[in-house]
């Protein structure tokens, strides 16, 4: 599997039964069938079990979406279902492991899933629905009347408070009756949108019509809940559905354009790089702080949360003067900077350094103790933005090549650069170090 990195799409409102689940679990359906090679998952929340009904294979047994708060590796948690898409159990009872929300985000960041990853809500904004908005790129929020849009207010500020940004939030116009027209002739669709705008919401360039048909797919005698892809292509649902999931894709895009891209783009200086991928971009230098081009110096990723940037090559020196690695370094390969879990809390060296060579053999390991780490984690707080303590399970990736920095932002590069990521990836998890 190429490594896609993860995107994350919550669905959540705090209105109850305005179309969450059956957007969620046949968004999933749509963006697989949409584009096969990219990994598509779903959880819930919920204790409906909607997903398991439309997605489990035989009877659904397995590790549950509990697994996520309780340390249990994200590859094995998940199962293949249904339609290629990947889901995890429900929980019946769903306990908070504390009240730190920013669990979920910190298990997603470890890299073991990638693709788009689709979480479905309770409507109540607990522990949960927090920790989904948190972890979210982009969250749906449908809604279906005035109330439920005033409602999204709400959710906007419970998505800042959670520690996210609230342009991530979208609205889907759901459970439309394009029947119904208010005062002047005005219909559902067109007066949320309206009133969206009005309040300087973002909203989805569809809708989510009310349909009978639709509404028997999830209300039918047996458990099994069958997607509008399969049972209801000739409503008006379908190609809305459709039209979501190419929405939900070009967001995708924007944030891994190196994955999904056809065509091999030159990027001929940092200000070309578009919107998505810019806003991961660092134009200084993190250990300096001056500007760098990529004319020159090193390409680094921030594994964790996908920042990306260049450093002097000099600056790059500095921060290792005291390993003895760094008279190993090849013409090409990588270097990674590791922070263990139990990073900043033990004595027994703080951060591990790795060096690859371009088969992604590991060459060299050190262990660098307290002392010299510390220029190594402020470089890792510049990249991150993280306090020391906030720090856990870091990994940063430095790109050791000959030519410009540059040519990492371009299609061609951005590919060897993946290839190489999956292959530390590979050996470090391997080595049972992630
Ligand atoms: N497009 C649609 N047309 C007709 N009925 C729909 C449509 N979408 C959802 N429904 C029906 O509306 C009800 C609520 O939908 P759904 O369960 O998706 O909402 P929800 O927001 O997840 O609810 P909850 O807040 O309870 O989790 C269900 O009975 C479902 O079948
Ligand atoms: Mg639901």
């Amino acid at each position: 599997m190429q490594d896609t990195g993860l995107f994350v799409v919550t669905v959540a409102s705090e209105k109850g039964g305005v179309g969450k689940t059956t957007i969620a679990t046949n968004l999933a359906v749509y963006l697989k069938a949409l584009c096969e090679d990219l990994p598509v998952s779903i959880i819930s929340f919920d204790n409906h079990f909607s997903v398991d009904n439309m997605f489990a294979i035989g009877p659904h047994h397995g590790q549950s979406v509990a697994g996520l708060f309780n340390g249990v590796p994200l590859d094995h948690a998940m199962q293949m279902g249904e339609y290629g898409v990947q889901f995890m159990v429900s929980e019946r009872h769903l306990e908070p492991p504390n009240d730190d929300v920013r669990h979920l985000s910190r298990v997603l960041a470890r890299g073991e899933l990638s693709g788009i990853l689709i979480i479905d809500t309770r409507p109540i904004l607990d522990y949960f629905t927090r920790s989904a908005l948190l972890a979210a790129d982009l969250v749906l929020t449908p809604v279906k009347d005035r109330p439920s849009l005033v409602n999204a207010s709400a959710l906007q500020q419970a998505l800042v408070e959670a520690g996210n940004t609230a342009d991530r939030l979208w609205l889907v116009p759901s459970l439309i009756d394009s029947r119904v027209r208010l005062k002047e002739g005005v219909g559902i669709h067109e007066f949320i949108v309206m009133q969206a705008k009005e309040r300087d919401f973002q909203i989805v360039d569809t809708c989510v019509a009310k349909s009978p048909k639709v509404e028997s797919l999830t209300t039918n005698f047996s458990s099994r809940i069958h997607p509008v892809l399969t049972h209801g292509r000739n409503t008006a649902v379908h190609p809305q559905l459709k039209h979501l999931a190419g929405f939900i894709r070009e967001r995708y895009e924007a944030e891994y354009p190196s994955v999904s891209a056809p065509l091999a783009r030159v990027v001929a200086s940092v200000e070309d790089l578009p919107p998505g991928r810019a806003s991961h971009f660092a134009t200084d230098c993190p250990v300096c702080h001056r500007r760098i081009t990529g004319q020159e110096g090193y390409f680094y990723q921030d594994l964790r949360h996908h920042g990306t940037g260049f450093l002097h090559r000099s600056c790059l020196d500095q921060v290792l003067i005291d390993a003895e690695l760094q008279t190993l370094f090849p013409d090409r390969g990588a270097l990674v900077m590791h922070l263990p879990e139990t990073g900043l809390t033990t004595d027994e060296g703080q951060v591990t350094l790795h060096l690859y060579d371009d088969d992604g053999e590991e060459i060299a390991v050190e262990v660098l103790p307290v002392e010299p780490s510390t220029r190594i984690i402020a470089l890792l707080q510049a990249v991150t933005g993280r306090e020391p303590e906030e720090m856990f399970r870091e990994m940063l990736m430095v790109a050791l090549t000959p030519e410009a920095p540059l040519t990492f932002l371009a299609e061609a590069g951005a590919a060897v650069f993946a290839q190489q990521r999956r292959l530390v990836l590979e050996d470090m998890r391997a080595k049972e170090r992630l």
